[in-house]
């Protein structure tokens, strides 16, 4: 049976990690099929990619550009691009897509520069486009619940809040040995394809995504210490952060970590209770009501009856992922992108989009600017 949409992907061949993970968490709702590509600027691993895929010969493409222009002309064209490859082509492959009139799913961080940001967003908007920036962890279950009992008032007025991402990873970075393996991947590590920043670009933007959208706070000024421990850029990184409403939070991203792997941990404390959310255990929800016992909500299980529970896609006990948190952005992309077709109204309230993407770069150069300045407070 056709499917509903057609997409494309450029980057993420079948020897990456993040396309692969796309794909996977596509194919869970089957309403949008992959047709063409761009997996790779190696031309063997785009032809691996395309044939282990099925894909029409004549719709594997050499350069993302062809790609944009060829599908645009078509009467079956795609309906939405997914950009996965390294942070430095993000800005001129979306900008080449939007231009062709093609909605867009990209990997954070959105790119290098806040002006470049903005104009992705402006042109979104001018074209009217679906633009979708895959933060992930909103993905889950637990964190729609976590946003809906916020927004239902169930830990009141929030006062506090205290966040990670700590990764042990590149712990050998501290103490480079003399022709060891590198750990840091090539892209990563230089400034030209990972621009400004590492660790907070790869993973504190992570944290800064995530708190906003469970809790729809926008940080006003942040002020910041990085560490770079002799490398190009950042491993390390402690972050005091100033929301639009006065209250403080306090972040914290670190590859360096010993004993930690994607140690996502974000903790909002209100005045009539407290919400943790732990991203290694994910069907888990930890609330306290204020002068009471913890209570662990469970995916699946008694007590969640916010609406953010029906994303729940396996029995109680059976754990859930990472795929199904990418599936579950996916199905709500997909979903707006059906309605909007049919020019019927939709929502892209659960979803990630390309205003956050834009936040997440301005949050980037604010936490350098205030490490290069002695932690001074830098507006947003
Ligand atoms: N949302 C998340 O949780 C998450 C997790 C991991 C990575 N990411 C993001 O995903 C992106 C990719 O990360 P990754 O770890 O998969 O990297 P990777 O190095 O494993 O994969 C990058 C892919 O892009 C391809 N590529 C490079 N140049 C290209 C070009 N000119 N045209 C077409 N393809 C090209 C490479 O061949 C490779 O297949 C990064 O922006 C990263 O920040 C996000």
């Amino acid at each position: 049976m056709a499917k509903e949409l057609r997409y494309g992907m450029v980057g993420g061949s079948v020897y990456a990690f993040i396309g692969e993970v796309h794909r996977k968490a596509i194919a869970f709702d089957p309403r949008a099929e992959l047709v063409c590509g761009c997996f790779s600027n190696i031309p063997s691993e785009n032809e691996d990619t395309a044939k282990a895929y099925g894909i029409d010969p004549g719709r594997m493409y050499a350069d993302y550009k062809e790609m944009a222009k060829a599908e645009a002309a078509r009467e079956d064209g795609i309906d939405f691009v997914s950009i996965c490859t390294p942070n430095f082509l993000h800005y001129e492959i979306a900008k080449e897509f939007l231009l062709a009139g093609i909605n867009v799913v990209c990997e954070k961080p959105l790119c290098f520069e806040v002006a470049q940001a903005e104009e992705l967003e402006a042109l979104a908007k001018e074209k009217d486009l679906l633009f979708a920036v895959t933060y992930t962890y909103p993905g889950y279950t637990m964190s729609r619940v976590m946003k809906d009992m916020i927004a239902a008032g169930k830990i009141g007025k929030i006062a506090a809040v205290n966040a990670e991402y700590v990764q042990d990873w590149l712990i050998n970075e501290l103490e480079p040995q003399e022709g060891a393996k590198e750990n840091l991947s090539v892209w990563r590590k230089d400034p030209k394809f990972s621009g400004i920043s590492n660790c907070v670009g790869d993973i504190g933007t992570h944290i800064e995504a995530y708190v906003n959208y469970v809790t729809g706070l926008k940080i006003k000024r942040l002020a910041a210490t990085t560490n770079k421990y002799g490398h190009a850029l950042d491993l390390n990184a402690n972050i005091l952060v100033e929301y639009d409403n006065g209250v403080n939070g306090a972040y914290w991203c670190s590859q360096i970590a010993a004993g930690h792997y994607n140690g996502l941990v974000v903790r909002v404390f209100g005045d009539q209770g407290a919400l943790e959310w732990r991203q290694e255990q994910p069907d888990y929800l930890y609330y306290t009501p204020k002068g009471q016992a913890m209570q662990v909500l469970t995916r699946g299980g008694n007590g969640i009856d916010q609406p953010a529970g029906g994303y729940s896609r396996l029995p109680v006990g059976h754990p859930e992922g990472l795929y199904v948190a990418f599936a579950n952005i996916y199905r709500d992309y997909v979903t707006a992108l059906i309605e909007k077709k049919a020019g019927r109204p939709y929502d892209t309230s659960s979803i990630t989009m390309v205003d956050a993407g834009v936040d997440g770069v301005k949050f980037v150069h604010a936490v350098v600017e205030s490490a290069e300045k002695d932690s001074a407070w830098v507006e947003l």
